[in-house]
């Protein structure tokens, strides 16, 4: 691993990711390759734009002549692929862009590292890896009583930006089973943590408590989830990287599974406790069951015992502790989260996705 395109590395797990490389890794240089869509930001890694090791490149993984023209000129020899768009609602509100990014994108990258890696063998082939990133909803929905998902369970994924995600994972495996491409993928749960953007549940019930704004809940709030701290999965992500073998897929999750009421009752109580502003305590009055989501999936559970037996992996975080940290983060992070709020498309987000609920 020496030269390494981490592609939407100005979004959330991302930009966790080349923090933690290169905190772990010393003789390496990232390329950060992001189209800076609505959810990247290049802020997230400000304090690294001087670091010889770290370069952020704008470009779209759609775009075949960039993409390929920057793992040409950097010799790209690992590619650790994020970028996508990543939110469930948008999806259900306008999925072509989750075929173009997601399945296109992963294309279009996947046929370059082809082109570089297998028709021109400039690198040795022991030498170049294409991770993917890709999540628990391509398993679907558990119902009561169903066992967690394993690495063999069969796919069945119910919203767009699921099935866009199984689409571009089957396009990974085939390009290892068809052509070598030497590649892994993880299905990772709900992350949660630090630069996350508030369109997701955790930030966005943070932001709002503070603002002592209506906290939505959708439906009856008894969906579960798995819940992961980001720097957990950036540590698993880098352990398949290094250790994972060649060909295989590894679940990732928390080993925690509350329900969705629960985690949003939580981040009240948290901030009832560490919000030096008393204007809006108690914050469990903010809580709105509202509309539910189409096709809401209802039960998530990840069985991560094969990552933790092949590569020994297990998560550092609590999720009490983890959350309590990225409150704590929310609440000492006023700057980035006016950045967020200034961009007009979040105000416009909130209005499309809340209004009519
Ligand atoms: P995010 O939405 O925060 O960030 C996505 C990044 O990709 C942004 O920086 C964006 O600018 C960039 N991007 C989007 N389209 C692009 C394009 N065409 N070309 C280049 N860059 C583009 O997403 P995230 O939550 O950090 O998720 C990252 C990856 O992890 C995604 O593939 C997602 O499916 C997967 N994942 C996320 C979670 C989670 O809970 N957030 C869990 C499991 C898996
Ligand atoms: O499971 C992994 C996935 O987790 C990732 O692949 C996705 O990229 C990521 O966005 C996330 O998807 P979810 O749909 O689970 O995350 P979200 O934070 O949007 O919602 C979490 C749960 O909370 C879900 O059951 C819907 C519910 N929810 C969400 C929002 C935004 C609410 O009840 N109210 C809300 O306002």
């Amino acid at each position: 691993m020496k030269n390494v395109l981490v592609t939407g590395g100005a979004g959330f797990i991302g930009s966790n990711f080349i923090r933690y490389l290169l905190r772990t890794e010393t003789n390496i240089r990232i390329l950060n390759f992001d189209a800076l869509t609505y959810a990247g930001n290049r802020e997230n890694l400000a304090d690294l734009e001087g670091d010889p090791r770290y370069r952020f490149i704008q470009g779209n993984i759609c775009d075949a002549a960039q993409v390929d023209s920057v793992i040409r000129e950097y010799q790209v020899d690992t590619i650790v692929h994020f970028a996508a768009e990543s939110h469930v609602d948008r999806s259900i509100l306008g999925p072509r862009q989750f075929i173009e990014t997601n399945v296109m994108g992963t294309f279009t990258l996947l046929d370059a590292a082809r082109n570089y890696w297998l028709k021109e063998n400039v690198l040795p082939l022991d030498s170049v890896r294409f991770h993917h990133v890709s999540t628990d909803e391509v398993f679907g929905s558990l119902k009561p009583g169903e066992p967690a998902w394993t690495e063999e369970t069969p796919y069945a994924p119910n919203s767009p930006y699921a099935a866009s995600k199984a689409a571009s994972d089957h396009l990974v495996r085939s390009y290892g089973h068809t052509y070598g491409l030497p590649y892994t993928i993880t299905n990772c749960s709900n992350n949660y943590g630090p630069y996350q953007f508030p369109e997701k549940l955790i930030p966005l019930i943070i932001l709002n408590a503070m603002d002592g704004k209506p906290l939505p809940v959708y439906g009856d709030g008894q969906q579960v989830r798995d819940w992961l701290h980001v720097e957990d999965h950036c540590e698993a992500i880098h352990l398949v990287l290094t250790k994972g073998k060649i060909g295989s897929t590894y679940n990732i999750g928390g080993e925690n599974q509350p329900a969705n009421l629960s985690i949003v009752e939580t981040i009240c109580d948290i901030l009832d406790e560490i919000d030096s502003n008393p204007a809006h305590k108690p914050h469990r009055r903010l809580i709105q069951f509202v509309k539910d989501r189409p096709g809401h999936d209802r039960r998530y559970d990840m069985d991560t015992r094969k990552i933790r037996a092949e590569l020994g992996w297990s998560p550092r975080h609590t999720l009490d502790q983890g959350l309590l940290d990225t409150v704590r983060w929310y609440l000492s992070h006023p700057e980035w989260v006016a950045s967020i709020r200034q961009k007009h498309e979040y105000e416009g987000w909130l209005d499309a996705n809340y209004k009519l609920r």
